[in-house]
């Protein structure tokens, strides 16, 4: 599907230098969303992704929750399902922006809300790279920033991310001074680890006027970090990205949110996939379970003692596992093929698939954080694919 771009979007991407049939191919990727751009730029790659959960597995590869949304979620769905059959019957998407501004402490004016966090972040490097603006990411980290930017034929600055820390922001600055966006993931997807508060401030000051600053917090909740929402205030040069996909168990319901000044919410529209297309029932499930304080601690416990016990587990069978992860999942370096022993794993009794590898990072494997039981059948499924 392609997507009809606004004469708005049109004329700054001529503006950027970009040619008319360019400009058909962006449009084409923003049409088609994170994953097709993968099948545009990639498709054995997608083909690969494709095979994301394979049902009757213990699955522990894509960083999904183990569980699903908190009762209040669900039972907020079901409500708003029985009025289904109304367009607009509710004040859904007013309430949701006023819950999460609440709990954010954020004017609603800097809250958007879209089906998904990965649309938007399609739709923000379309709007802020070209040619001559460039990405900074760091590496391993999630490759979607750097798929569209490839795609927009952007120059791509890929930092080398340090085991058991944040991204090197020093690094990310030297890489491209002149970048149209610097690409923050904290926790990082796949690392887990954290860009300190301090670090992120650090490159907000230093980048270049006119680049922006991109904070993907799809993990935050997994984590005790301090937002990067704080930073907003009266700033132009700032997104800070969330979904709720992860710890709110809804990658299927399908709700991101983007915090940034107006202005900029603005330009991410112009690119963007149809934040109108939301469902009432998205939006219901996430005006409850945002207020969840105690039950969001109390599920990020219960994540925190598994992966803790499974991490002490290999690291006792001299197992290496990276440190510094805050969120649902951590780094296995099996110090041979990652692919050889994810297909291995997959041929246990117990069936557990675990995540990829990065191409920088060839022998070490992203596992996600399931329940304890998930846990308990990966690392029986780990004893026995060593003991062969
Ligand atoms: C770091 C990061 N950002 C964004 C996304 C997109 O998630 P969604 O589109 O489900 O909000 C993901 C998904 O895995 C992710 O890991």
């Amino acid at each position: 599907m392609t997507m009809m771009l606004e004469k708005e979007a049109t004329d700054d991407l001529i503006e950027r230098g970009y040619s008319r049939r360019q400009i058909g191919e962006i449009a084409a990727m923003l049409g088609a969303g994170v994953a097709a751009t993968t099948m545009l730029t990639n498709p054995a790659l997608a083909q690969q992704q494709a095979a994301r959960g394979i049902k009757g597995a213990v699955r522990i590869g894509s960083n999904e929750c183990w569980t699903g949304p908190f009762p209040s979620g669900v039972q907020a769905i079901q409500a708003a399902a029985s009025v289904g059959n109304w367009y607009d019957p509710d004040t859904y998407r007013a309430d949701l922006t006023k819950t999460v501004s609440d709990v954010e402490g954020i004017p609603e004016t800097h809250i958007q809300l879209w089906p998904g966090s990965g649309g938007p972040l399609v739709s923000i490097v379309a709007a802020y790279c070209s040619p001559t603006k460039g990405l900074v990411t760091a590496d391993p980290t999630f490759e979607s920033a750097w798929r569209s930017a490839d795609f927009m034929k952007a120059p791509i600055a890929k930092v080398p991310q340090p085991i058991g820390k944040g991204h090197d922001v020093k690094g990310m600055l030297a890489a491209n001074p002149n970048a149209g966006l610097y690409y923050i993931c904290t926790p990082n997807n796949p690392t887990g680890t954290i860009t300190p508060i301090e670090d992120i401030k650090w490159l907000l000051d230093n980048k270049p006027a006119g680049s922006m600053l991109l904070v993907d917090e799809a993990y935050l909740h997994f984590s005790e970090a301090p937002s990067a929402a704080s930073l907003i205030g009266a700033r132009k040069d700032i997104i800070v990205m969330r979904t709720c996909s992860k710890l709110f168990g809804m990658a299927g319901i399908r709700l991101g949110l983007t915090f940034a000044d107006p202005e900029v919410q603005k330009q991410i529209m112009l690119f963007g996939p149809s934040a109108g297309g939301l469902s009432i029932t998205a939006m219901a499930c996430g005006n409850a379970v945002f207020k969840e304080a105690a039950l969001i601690k109390a599920r990020r416990a219960e994540m925190v003692a598994a992966r803790d016990e499974t991490i002490a587990w290999l690291t006792k069978k001299g197992i290496e596992v990276q440190p510094g992860s805050q969120a649902n999942m951590f780094m296995v370096n099996w110090k041979k093929p990652a692919k050889d022993m994810q297909a291995a794993l997959l041929a246990t009794p117990e069936k557990v698939q675990i995540g990829r590898s990065w191409a920088i990072w060839p022998n070490i494997s992203r596992v996600t954080v399931g329940s304890a039981e998930d846990m308990k059948k990966f690392c029986a499924a780990v004893d026995r694919v060593y003991k062969a």
